[in-house]
């Protein structure tokens, strides 16, 4: 019998180089199409998350998010608008740690969470991703949890399950819970040059959620079908290769035909849904004014269920570009904050 276990866990957001969109399952989040990602530095951009089972006579759940906390009892699934976790997820993942763990007395423990970023929630970078990944870490790690850390982390936020690794990540779609994984694919090293610099263009919260748009996608979009398809029988593939030969030509122009399609798509549903601004727009123009200068390309770009940005590029064109971005293009922006990525040796300030 054990009176206390505490442990802590530190997890980053992923951008999807090919993404996820829609749900083939509701309840269990497996996805109509696997998706390949990349997992941003944790030195840059983090969830840390303490995680504290105590033998008390109690059996709350108290969980602190950047310094907001709320207290529920066990299997409280009311939902309220001042929430700050999707309880009906939280116990979904934490009821799966419980019943297959080695701890003898899973259930006679008050939990205490406590977790914060190290960039703005809100700021449109996804921290639902790292937030879910870290808590994944620390349910698996303090209750000795035997099945798969990635399916933990996938029921409560889709693509979280992708943040349970650094690196190149691939989430295979799967047909049962216990088959939907996310894996490594290559290591955060396989790739140094890489660089990847967001840049935040809006920092409020989405209009229309990842969830409830991949609702409606699915519902309405014939082009999410043929998607589903492309992405299945190609991409995927191509996109592994691309990366493990380190060609970045191919790499950039993947990453932007299927950020396109998956907004494509987002058009296609029915009542359309808008991810990108004006803005994002222009810097799609800018992308590809910079790249027919050459005759490969340099510069790649990627967009979420949002307007904000996160542009690919290799070290020798980085200073390059920083110039460029600095000195001429977002003289006209009023850019809320803007990261470098990947490397912290690497991080800029505008
Ligand atoms: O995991 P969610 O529900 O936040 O959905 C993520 C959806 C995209 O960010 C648009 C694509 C992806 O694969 O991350």
């Amino acid at each position: 019998m054990t009176d206390k276990i505490l442990v802590t866990c530190e997890c980053a957001p992923n951008i999807a180089l090919i993404k996820y969109w829609g749900k083939l399952n509701e309840e269990l989040i497996i996805p109509l199409n696997g998706s390949i990602s990349i997992t941003l530095d944790r030195d840059v951009l983090s969830s840390k998350t303490s995680l504290i089972l105590l033998k008390t006579n109690n059996r709350n759940i108290q969980i602190t998010l950047n310094n907001k906390t709320q207290v529920f009892n066990e299997g409280d699934l009311s939902k309220n608008s001042n929430d700050i976790i999707n309880k009906k997820r939280f116990f979904t993942m934490l009821n799966k740690v419980r019943q297959n763990c080695i701890l003898s007395d899973p259930f006679e423990y008050e939990i205490k969470i406590k977790s914060s970023n190290n960039f703005p929630t809100a700021c449109g970078l996804a921290s639902s991703a790292s937030g879910f990944a870290a808590l994944a870490h620390c349910l698996s790690k303090a209750y000795g949890y035997k099945g798969d850390v990635s399916e933990l982390a996938r029921l409560g936020s889709g693509s979280a399950c992708r943040s349970c690794f650094g690196g190149f990540v691939k989430w295979t779609t799967g047909e049962n819970s216990f088959d939907s994984l996310a894996s490594r694919l290559f290591p955060s090293n396989h790739w140094e040059e890489m660089n990847i610099i967001a840049l935040i263009l809006e920092d409020g919260k989405k209009s229309v959620s990842s969830t409830h748009g991949m609702k409606e996608s699915v519902q309405t979009s014939d082009l999410l079908k043929e998607r589903v398809k492309i992405v299945e029988n190609e991409r995927l593939l191509n996109m592994e290769n691309f990366v493990r030969e380190k060609n970045f030509d191919e790499f950039a122009r993947l990453v932007v035909q299927d950020s396109n399609t998956f907004h494509a798509v987002c058009l296609d549903t029915y009542p359309p849904l808008f991810y990108m601004n004006d803005k994002s727009k222009e810097i799609v123009k800018f992308v590809h004014e910079y790249n027919n200068l050459d005759s490969s390309l340099k510069l790649a770009y990627s967009f979420d269920a949002g307007p904000n940005c996160f542009l690919f590029v290799l070290d020798q064109h980085l200073n390059e570009l920083l110039f460029l971005l600095r000195n001429i293009y977002f003289r006209n922006f009023d850019l809320k904050d803007k990261v470098v990525s990947n490397n912290l040796s690497k991080k800029e300030n505008f």
